[in-house]
C-alpha cells in the first residue's frame, strides 16, 4: 500500500510527541498536558496505525497498551551472563568487602559508586541502531524469558534512544518495579472487585511481567530503573559516568546514586539511605556498593556466579514465615480491643518479634487468621508488627475460626461497639486496669511527657499493686515505695524519680498531648497549645471556639469538650498541678526537652547528604532548621569549610554535630 507522504509525517511527528509527554510524564514526573490531550494524540497515532499497518512501527508508543496475547514466551540466551551480588549483612561484612577490595587492588582507598537496591525483578534491554528491539527476564542467568511486548507497556523504558549508542547494539541492564502507590491502588481494585490482593509490590510486578497478554502488564503500571549496561562500556571511566550517559539517553536511574569513599563512606550511606527508605516510592531491600573504576571492576572479576567488585548490602528483611500460637485481645488507652496474634518468636524487620497486631475484628475476618496457621510477618521500620496473610496450604485440619470476647478479659466489663465504627472498646473507662496502664504509658511516653524508665513492667507493678491510679500519683511516689519493687535497684529508683522531677517542668503542647484525649494527637496539641496558649482557656473553650482552630473538626471538639466535662478529669489535672507541674503558658510552640523537635543550622558540605536531604529530615521529625546561629540554636551540623557558623557555634557553646552523629540521632527519634 502507498502511504501518502502527510500521513507518514503525521504519524512520525505524533510518535515524537507522544514520547516527549512520556518521558515529562514518567522521567520528569512534570506532565505538560491534560489527560485528555495526551489521549487525542494517542488515539489519533492509533487510527492512523490502524489504517496503515506498515506505520506501525516496534518504538511505536501505541505498543505501550498492549499487544494480542502470545502462546508463550521465547526463551533467550543471555549474551553476558545476568548474575547476581554475593551480599553482607552486616557491618563487619561490609567491611570485610572493602578489605577484600584493597588487598586485591593493592591500594590504600577505594571509590565506590552506591546506589539503592531495588527489590523488583532483573530484566536486560537491547537496543539495536538506537531501537528497543528485545526485553528478556534473568531466568537462570544464561537464558530468560522474551519479554518484549510487556516491556514495551513500560512508560520509562525509552522505545527509541536520542542517538544509535554503541554502534549496532546496546544492552542496558537494571529492575522492573512497582511505585508503592500503584500497588496500592492496584490492591484497592482487586478488593473492589472480589478479586485476590497482591502480597507485595514484588509480586504484583513479577505477576505483571510474566503475562502472555501484555495488555494486563500495561495496566500494572510498572516503572524501570537502570543500574548497568551489559554491552558495550559507552567508553566511560567509571561506573558513575556510565549511569550518567544512561540517564542522557532517557533511562530512569536512582536519583540516591552517590560516590562515596572506603568503608566510612559506604557505611554512612547505607545508614542515610536506612532513614529515607519509607520516603522512597518504591520498595528496596538494600544498598548496593560498586567499585567506581571500570578498569579496577575488570581487574577484580568474578568468582564462581558474583562479581568480586560489587556486593549487596541487605536490610534486615521485614517479612518472614512464622506460626500462630494463639490469638488474644489487648486493651488501649481509649477502650480499644485489638486483636493480637501469639507467635512463635521470629526474627524480622531487625527485632525478634513475638506478638503481631491484627488491627480489628474486621481485618481479622478479612484475613480469616486462626490459631496454629502459618502466617507472614511483617515489621517494616517502626512500624508495629502485623499479619499480612495466611498461608492457607499450611492450615491444619480441625482450625477454628477466632470469635471475639463479650467481655473486656481485664476488667470483666462488656464490650461495645458503635455502629459507625469498626472498633470495638471496653466500656470500663479508667476502672479498667488495663486502660489505666495504657493512660500511664501514653502519659510517660517521649513525645508526651517523657519520662524516661517509666515503661511497661513497671507500670504494670504499680497499677496491680495500687500504689498508683492516675497519672497525678506518679508524682507521690517515694524512694522507699519504688526501691520495694520487683527488680528496682536502689540506683533505678533515683534515676526515675529524677526522671519524674525533670518532667515536672514541661511545654503546654506535652501536656495536652500527655492527658491523652481522644483524637488529639501531637500535632492538634500544638496547634491547640498555640492557639489557647493556656490550659484553662483550652479548658473552658466550647465546642465553636475549638472548631475555629485550624485542622479541629467536630468530631475532635467533641472529644475534647468531652474530655474536659468529665469531672474526674479535672480532678487528675488538679493533681498534676498540685504535684508542682508547671508548663509555659502562652508561648505553645517552643519545645524544651525534646530530643527531636529541636533547632538545627547547617553549615559546611556533608560528605554524603545534600543540605535538602538534611533540611527534609529534621523537618519530617517535627525539627527546624535556622539560618543563624543564637543561643536558641540546639545543634550546629558541621561539614567540610564550615565558616564563621561554626565559630560563632562555639563561642556560645552550642553542640556540633557531624553527619554521622546527626545521622544517629535521626534514627534514634523515627
Ligand atoms: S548490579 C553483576 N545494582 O540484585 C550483578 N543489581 O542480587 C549486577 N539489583 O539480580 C547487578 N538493585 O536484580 C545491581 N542497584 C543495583 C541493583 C541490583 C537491585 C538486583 C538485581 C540482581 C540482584 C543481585
Amino acid at each position: 500500500m502507498v502511504i501518502p507522504g502527510p500521513v507518514r509525517k503525521e504519524a512520525e511527528a505524533l510518535r515524537r510527541e507522544i514520547e516527549e509527554h512520556n518521558r515529562r510524564y514518567y522521567l520528569l514526573d512534570q506532565p505538560s498536558i491534560p489527560d485528555a490531550e495526551y489521549d487525542r494524540l494517542f488515539r489519533r497515532l492509533q487510527e492512523i496505525e490502524t489504517g496503515f499497518p506498515e506505520l506501525a512501527l516496534p518504538d511505536s508508543p501505541t505498543l505501550r497498551v498492549g499487544a494480542p496475547p502470545l502462546a508463550q514466551f521465547a526463551a533467550v540466551a543471555h549474551r553476558v551472563p545476568m548474575l547476581s551480588l554475593n551480599n553482607a549483612f552486616s557491618a563487619g561484612e561490609a567491611r570485610a568487602f572493602d578489605e577484600r577490595v584493597r588487598k586485591a587492588l593493592q591500594v590504600d582507598q577505594v571509590e565506590y559508586a552506591v546506589e539503592p537496591k531495588f527489590d523488583g525483578l532483573a530484566i536486560s534491554l537491547t537496543y539495536r541502531d538506537g531501537v528497543f528491539v528485545q526485553g528478556a527476564t534473568r531466568g537462570d542467568g544464561g537464558t530468560g524469558e522474551d519479554v518484549t511486548p510487556n516491556l514495551r507497556t513500560v512508560r520509562s523504558i525509552p522505545l527509541r534512544l536520542p542517538e544509535a549508542v554503541g554502534g549496532a547494539a546496546l544492552e542496558v541492564r537494571g529492575e522492573v518495579l512497582m511505585f508503592r502507590r500503584d500497588f496500592d491502588a492496584l490492591n484497592g481494585r482487586q478488593r473492589a472487585s472480589g478479586e485476590k490482593e497482591f502480597m507485595n509490590p514484588r509480586n504484583a510486578a513479577a505477576g505483571g511481567l510474566r503475562q502472555l497478554d501484555s495488555r494486563i502488564t500495561s495496566r500494572r503500571l510498572l516503572r524501570f530503573f537502570a543500574y548497568a549496561v551489559a554491552e558495550p562500556d559507552l567508553s566511560a571511566k567509571t561506573h558513575s559516568e556510565m549511569l550518567d550517559r544512561l540517564k542522557g539517553m532517557g533511562f530512569p536511574v536512582a536519583g540516591e546514586r552517590e560516590t562515596v569513599s572506603g568503608i566510612e563512606g559506604l557505611l554512612g550511606y547505607f545508614a542515610k539511605i536506612g532513614v529515607l527508605r519509607a520516603k522512597l516510592p518504591y520498595a528496596i531491600d538494600g544498598v548496593v556498593y560498586k567499585v567506581n573504576r571500570l578498569d579496577w571492576q575488570q581487574q577484580l572479576g568474578f568468582v564462581s556466579r558474583a562479581p568480586r567488585f560489587a556486593i549487596a548490602h541487605k536490610f534486615p528483611a521485614e517479612e518472614e514465615f512464622t506460626e500462630v500460637i494463639g490469638i488474644d485481645v489487648q486493651v488501649g488507652r481509649t477502650g480499644a480491643i485489638t486483636p493480637v496474634a501469639r507467635l512463635k518468636p521470629v526474627f524480622v524487620g531487625g527485632v525478634t518479634v513475638t506478638n503481631a497486631t491484627l488491627h480489628n475484628e474486621d481485618e481479622l475476618r478479612r484475613k480469616d487468621v486462626r490459631a496454629g496457621d502459618t502466617v507472614i510477618v511483617r515489621r517494616a521500620g517502626d512500624v508495629i508488627p502485623e499479619v499480612v496473610s495466611v498461608v492457607m496450604e499450611k492450615r491444619p485440619p480441625q482450625s477454628v475460626s477466632f470469635s471475639m470476647p463479650v467481655q473486656c478479659p481485664v476488667c470483666g466489663s462488656a464490650i461495645t461497639k458503635s455502629p459507625d465504627e469498626v472498633v470495638a472498646r471496653c466500656s470500663g473507662g479508667l476502672f479498667c486496669a488495663a486502660q489505666r496502664k495504657q493512660a500511664l504509658l501514653h502519659f510517660a511516653s517521649r513525645r508526651a511527657l517523657d519520662i524516661e524508665g517509666l515503661g511497661e513492667k513497671l507500670v504494670d507493678q504499680l497499677v496491680d499493686g495500687n500504689l498508683v491510679r492516675t497519672p497525678a500519683d506518679l508524682y507521690a511516689l517515694g524512694l522507699a515505695q519504688l526501691s520495694g519493687l520487683d527488680r528496682m535497684a536502689e540506683k533505678s529508683a533515683e534515676n526515675i524519680l529524677a526522671a519524674l522531677d525533670r518532667s515536672r517542668n514541661t511545654t503546654l503542647q506535652r501536656v495536652i498531648y500527655a492527658l491523652g484525649i481522644r483524637n488529639v494527637g501531637e500535632s492538634t496539641a500544638r496547634d491547640l497549645a498555640a492557639h489557647f496558649g493556656s490550659l484553662d482557656r483550652l479548658m473552658e473553650a466550647g465546642l465553636d471556639a475549638l472548631e475555629r482552630v485550624p485542622d479541629v473538626g467536630p468530631v475532635v471538639a467533641k472529644s475534647i469538650r468531652q474530655f474536659f466535662d468529665e469531672p474526674h478529669n479535672l480532678q487528675v489535672i488538679k493533681g498534676l498541678r498540685d504535684a508542682g507541674l508547671v508548663w509555659g503558658e502562652g508561648e505553645g510552640r517552643r519545645e524544651a526537652n525534646s530530643r527531636v523537635s529541636r533547632i538545627f543550622v547547617l553549615t559546611g558540605t556533608l560528605p554524603t547528604l545534600t543540605r535538602d536531604e538534611a533540611h527534609a529530615m529534621i523537618e519530617a521529625r517535627g525539627g527546624k532548621v535556622s539560618g543563624s546561629v543564637s543561643k536558641k540554636t540546639d545543634y550546629v551540623l558541621a561539614g567540610d569549610d564550615a565558616g564563621v557558623k561554626l565559630d560563632k557555634a562555639k563561642s556560645l557553646g552550642v553542640k556540633v554535630i557531624d553527619e554521622g552523629e546527626f545521622l544517629r540521632l535521626m534514627e534514634g527519634s523515627e
